[in-house]
């Protein structure tokens, strides 16, 4: 239902994706993991049309999206919650889930939506009315979520949602991202932390200064001895029989 060839984009003289080649399928939880700077967020607005591609071609559902605004890339249902779980401070949480229901797929389903949303997200709708700005950073996520169901997303994209959380949130995080993989929305989810993204992804493509470097199953990522000395458990690491499989699992 997405997928990128050969696209590379960056800031100006800055090449930040080199040739990526990316394809998920309808239904499908990807993970796309790499350490700081290799290039995530970079994949993210370039999927969201913030940034033009430099070369290659993006496809979402058949058709070529890869020239299209912003705005017209939202409006066939690809959803982007960046970095930094960006609300709108002064606004209260329910003004926030309005704003998020600006996109014309979203028109007459703004209120069984918001329901789902406080059913999800109890501790939202007992902060309804206050200013999004006066939550916790885990809040400000699940609002940063809700937002985006309230978008009526076909593809969801995640930037480091887990990014700065503590532990017990990171949990609800998860168990919201279960929820739209249980409703059938396609999700593309970016992190810094493998161990949640694998857990949460059935594959996952690993990225490092903006080239795909290895594309795989969850489990066979979490098992890859360069996965894990990378981006899972100690920098130094050495193998403990020569058996790379068995040594991950020690
Ligand atoms: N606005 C920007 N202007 C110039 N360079 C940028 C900008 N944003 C990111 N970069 C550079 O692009 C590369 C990839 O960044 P990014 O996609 O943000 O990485 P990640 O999300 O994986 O941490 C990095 O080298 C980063 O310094
Ligand atoms: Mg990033």
């Amino acid at each position: 239902m997405l997928r990128l060839s050969n696209v590379s984009a960056g800031y100006g003289a800055v090449t930040a994706l080199r040739k990526v080649d990316i394809s998920l399928e309808a239904g499908e939880v990807v993970a796309l993991i790499g350490s700081n700077g290799a290039g995530k967020s970079t994949a993210l607005r370039t999927i969201s049309g913030l940034i033009r591609p430099t070369a290659g071609t993006i496809e979402f559902q058949g058709e070529v999206i890869t020239n299209l605004s912003p705005e017209q890339i939202v409006a066939r249902g690809i959803v982007h919650v960046p970095e930094g779980r960006r609300v709108f401070p002064r606004l209260s949480v329910q003004q926030n889930l309005t704003v998020g229901a600006f996109s014309p797929r979203a028109h007459g389903k703004e209120k069984a939506t918001r329901e789902r949303v406080f059913e999800l997200f109890p501790r939202l709708y007992e902060r309804r009315r206050q200013l999004a700005g006066s939550l916790s950073g885990g809040e400000q996520q699940m609002l940063a979520f809700g937002r985006a169901m309230m978008a009526q997303p076909v593809l969801l994209m995640l930037d480091e949602p887990s990014l700065g959380l503590a532990p017990i949130v990171v949990e609800e995080i998860a168990n919201a991202i279960d929820y739209f993989r249980e409703s059938g929305v396609t999700i593309l989810l970016v992190e810094q932390n493998a161990e949640l993204a694998l857990s949460l992804a059935t594959r996952g493509y690993v990225i490092e200064t903006g080239s795909i470097v290895l594309s795989d199953s969850s489990d066979r990522l979490l098992e890859n001895p360069k996965v894990w000395a990378s981006y899972l458990g100690e920098q130094e690491w050495e193998f403990a029989d020569g058996d790379p499989a068995q040594a991950a699992n020690t």
